[in-house]
């Protein structure tokens, strides 16, 4: 009986708990075809609702065009419950101003031919070894979320990569 019970437990927990997802929306960007800032405001979000599991986001972003990173930022810590969901604002800034060229022409190419270029925005969570890749448009009028890919990272003498995406 207690076999039984224990085996619809575990047969319930797979088919009702899932992996937390992450997405990342960008709420608001500049400094790429004007003379400002880089700077983009984005929003994570973390939907841990099927979790089993506390999930635990923090450490650092980066977001890149072209493999290029255009601005970085910090990712403050946030732990998200089993059965739980919550959104947290991060910005990434440089110093810089505008675009090189190459990479200016290159969005601007990738505009025309999508309609918007589309950044990747990596959270690295550094003390928990794991990081996120979202691909996502930007759009001046319609933000909304992206999603993201989680993989290990493992270290390496040339710097940390992503060890395999899940
Ligand atoms: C980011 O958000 C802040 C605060 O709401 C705002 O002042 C700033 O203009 C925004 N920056 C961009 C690039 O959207």
């Amino acid at each position: 009986m207690l076999f039984v019970g224990t085996l619809a437990w575990a047969i319930f927990m797979m088919l009702t708990s899932r992996l937390p997802v992450f997405s990342v929306t960008v709420d608001g960007f500049s400094g790429l075809d004007d003379r400002v800032p880089r700077a983009f405001n984005l929003t994570m979000a973390v939907d841990n609702l099927g979790g089993t599991y506390e999930v635990c986001v923090g450490g650092e972003t980066v977001v890149l065009y072209g493999g290029v990173p255009l601005a970085t930022g910090g990712v403050e810590k946030l732990c998200v419950p089993p059965k739980g969901a919550a959104d947290l604002a991060v910005v990434a800034a440089s110093g810089g101003v505008g675009l090189p060229e190459a990479l200016a022409e290159l969005m601007a190419a990738e505009k025309r031919a999508d309609g918007a270029a589309h950044v990747e925005v990596r959270v690295i969570s550094e003390k928990h070894n794991w990081l996120l890749s979202c691909t996502a448009a930007l759009e001046r009028a319609a933000a909304r979320p992206y999603p993201c890919k989680k993989s290990l990272m493992i270290d390496e003498s040339d710097g940390v990569r992503p060890a395999r995406w899940q």
